[in-house]
């Protein structure tokens, strides 16, 4: 029985996964690595060192950098991030998001946050949501980030649940194995080809149903 929904933040409740590409690339052209959407995709849900160290890689240059080199490069990229993410206001909840928060509580569901994102907290409270959430699950805790299992497995047990009792909410490729490897059912967000490894999947957050999720859910 589905009693617990864990949450990704970037690119599922708000489109800040816009503002972290923006900022990568950004960083990307200052040292000469430039890259697409398409590249991006292997970016999301990915901590930020170690979206650094696969940004060095594509452009061919792990060795090129310094740690302390690479830290700085890091903490620029975040503070463009940071002067992005200001700006945010509840009105910045992807469509579809607030309705299918209040659906999970109203059908008594605990909430959690699972997003490898230090700036987590923040954007939360900008949206005005801080409250809807049981739990955040704080990446800085974590031994190893997406894809690996660790932050969904925690999610859980901060709820309270198991993972069969969760669903988690990705729209990274890493997310969703994440959450697969955590032995939880996964709902995507994103297109059919991103998102093929989801137990389902939808285009777009204002098609989030959770009729349909408790039904797929249950299914499995
Ligand atoms: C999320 C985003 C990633 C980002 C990571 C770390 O998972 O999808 O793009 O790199 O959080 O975010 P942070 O705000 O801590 O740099
Ligand atoms: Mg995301």
């Amino acid at each position: 029985v589905l009693k617990g929904v864990i949450f990704d933040l970037d690119g599922v409740i708000t489109d800040t996964a816009e503002f972290h590409f923006r900022a990568w690339q950004d960083l990307g052209e200052k040292i000469a690595i430039p890259f697409d959407r398409e590249f991006n995709e292997k970016l999301k849900g990915i901590s930020r060192m170690d979206s650094l160290e696969r940004i060095l890689e594509h452009g061919g240059k792990n060795n090129a950098y310094t740690i302390e080199e690479k830290e700085a490069l890091a903490k620029e990229k975040n503070d463009d991030y940071v002067e992005l993410i200001k700006e945010i206001t509840p009105a910045d909840i992807l469509p579809g998001v607030k309705k299918f928060l209040d659906d999970c509580l109203a059908a008594g569901l605990k909430l959690g946050l699972a997003s490898a994102s230090k700036n987590g907290p923040a954007i939360l409270e900008n949206l005005g949501l801080t409250d809807y959430f049981e739990i955040v699950v704080d990446p800085a805790s974590l031994a190893n980030g997406k894809p690996d299992p660790e932050i969904f497995l925690k999610g859980a047990e901060m709820l309270g649940l198991t993972p069969a009792e969760c669903v988690g909410v990705e729209d990274a490729e890493a997310g969703v194995e994440s959450i697969n490897g955590a032995g939880m059912f996964s709902v995507g967000v994103g297109t059919a080809d991103s998102m093929k490894e989801a137990d389902m999947f939808v285009e777009n957050t204002a098609d989030l149903d959770l009729e349909a999720i408790i039904k797929a859910h249950s299914g499995k």
